[in-house]
């Protein structure tokens, strides 16, 4: 029989009740009830403790003489359980137990059962020796928001998943801000890595987006719309395949913003339209190196690949685009294979620092297609993941189309509403846990896993580019260098100049 480990107290329901243990149970662990012929799995949500002699003495004089007479057996302990369903079919029992029933350590083996049966190995239970499992199939599918503060584990627990997919030929798209994925090497696997180099095409973005890109101010009222009448004039005369290159392209623009300098109705207007000139002349000088023409992003991504969209070096606002026109992109392929072959080619896509791509109170341009993946991915086998450490900033819709949480160390309360609003399988208690989660350790809820968990996330084995500087280790290899002690500090300024 399995260790007992208390009683069932006071008034029950068929959803949490709670129990005076015998000891002192972990919170995170697993507990199983018997009645009415079936075996209750539960977990441990939170546990208080108490002495009966300490309660209701608040003179300190008294309470140090009754200190003498305490011993062990005054104290209690009181457990507080959240029903999980029957170990069968996890259903939610109809009727709660008799308090005085008793309540069980749950077995290894149970929970071995329960954690196993995934395909991806994300960690071990906290409380118990178990390793955990998720089913890739819900945990693409139902999309994943990882959360915490920064140090917290966010992109180990990516890198572990990028290899654990990359074992099962998952095609995968990471959008790399940080340069932590690109050269990602595992121990004990070949992570088919295909980096892709951020373009994105000037013929087929919208007329606003490539003014944005040109750095059109979005208040320049005359300039757009100078810009959107020769933009259309070109393409209602010429096809994307009559251009060899991005710049005769903007080219063309320009040879017609200069036919507009030349006209009376335009008088007016010189002054924008050479702006608007200068500003697409500096397009192909400044942003060469992302635009492209004839290209579409889909060419790029390899299939049963880790694909990593290095986005590193990009300013704010061209991450916005390439993400945006990336994550369109795929969404309208995805579908179109969908229709015309009748099977889908799923892909996941890692979105990092997702606060700043979908944030919540500021329109950009990713939120479009992100929020309508998020809603309807899942029917055209498109999976996202969020990543963020500022999950309040997150936009509440995106994240609430998260079925599946991978939460570490969260402090900001603040930050504990906004993913329990997104998310009603978290429960008040396991919110309560939150801040004193430890580096890797995180609760894991969603379709992903048949029941929430409390899981010591697997550490890397590998390389990836994001880890923490040891800043004594760099420093003291400096200092075995032959440094000398003094420097003039007049000949650093010199070296400057
Ligand atoms: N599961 C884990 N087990 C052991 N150490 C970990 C684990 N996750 C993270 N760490 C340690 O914490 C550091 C920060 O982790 P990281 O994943 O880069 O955090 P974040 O992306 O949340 O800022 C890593 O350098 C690593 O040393
Ligand atoms: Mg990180």
């Amino acid at each position: 029989m399995d260790d007992l480990m208390g009683y069932v107290i006071g008034e029950t329901s068929n959803t949490e009740l709670n129990f005076l243990a015998k000891h002192m149970p972990e919170i995170g662990s697993y507990v199983s009830i018997n009645y009415c012929d079936l075996e209750i799995l539960g977990m441990v949500e939170s546990v208080n403790q108490g002495c009966k002699i300490f309660e209701d003495v608040y003179n300190v004089k008294d309470f140090e003489k009754l200190k003498d007479f305490e011993n062990n057996d005054s104290y209690y302990t009181i457990g507080k359980i959240k029903i999980l369903g029957d170990v069968k079919n996890m259903q939610i029992p109809r009727i709660p137990p008799k308090p005085g029933t008793e309540v069980y350590d749950a077995s290894e083996k149970i929970l071995g059962e329960i954690f196993s049966k995934g395909t991806i190995e994300i960690g071990n239970l906290i409380s118990a020796d178990s390793k955990v499992k998720l089913d890739v199939n819900k945990l693409c599918s139902r999309h994943l928001a990882i959360l915490a503060i920064t140090g917290m584990g966010k992109s180990n627990t990516v890198s572990v998943l990028l290899e654990e997919l990359n074992n099962i030929h998952a095609t995968v798209l990471v959008f790399d801000m940080h340069r932590e994925y690109v050269e990602i090497e595992a121990k004990n696997s070949t992570i088919r890595r295909n980096i892709i180099r951020p373009k994105i095409n000037v013929y087929n973005m919208s007329y606003d987006a490539l003014m944005s890109l040109a750095g059109v101010d979005p208040q320049a009222t005359v300039q757009r719309a100078m810009g959107r009448r020769a933009m259309k004039k070109i393409k209602e005369s010429k096809k994307e395949v009559d251009f060899n290159t991005v710049d005769e392209y903007i080219n063309s623009i320009i040879n017609e913003l200069n036919y507009y300098m030349g006209m009376d109705e335009f008088k007016s207007k010189v002054d924008s339209i050479l702006t608007l000139i200068m500003r697409f002349e500096d397009l192909m000088t400044f942003k060469d190196k992302i635009t492209a023409i004839n290209y579409n992003p889909i060419q790029d991504i390899k299939e049963n690949y880790v694909n990593i969209v290095d986005i590193s070096e990009l300013d704010e606002s061209s991450t916005d685009l390439i993400i945006s026109y990336f994550t369109g992109e795929i969404l309208k392929d995805r579908k179109k294979v969908l229709w015309d072959t009748k099977v889908a080619k799923p892909i996941f896509i890692i979105y990092e620092e997702a606060h700043l791509i979908v944030p919540q109170n500021r329109p950009t341009k990713s939120k479009i297609p992100i929020s309508k993946i998020a809603r309807e991915g899942r029917k055209f086998g498109v999976g996202i993941c969020l990543v963020s450490q500022r999950p309040k900033t997150l936009d509440q819709e995106s994240l609430s189309q998260c079925n599946n949480f991978i939460i570490s160390k969260l402090i900001e309360p603040s930050d504990q509403k906004h993913v329990q609003h997104a998310s009603e399988n978290l429960s008040e208690d396991l919110l309560n846990q939150l801040p004193g989660l430890n580096v890797g350790e995180a609760v894991i809820i969603g379709p992903c896993l048949k029941i929430p968990a409390m899981v010591k996330i697997k550490r890397f084995e590998g390389e990836y580019g994001g880890e923490d500087v040891k800043f004594d280790e760099l420093w003291t290899t400096e200092k075995e260098k032959n440094i000398p002690e003094f420097i003039e500090s007049n000949e650093l300024f010199n070296d400057d100049l």
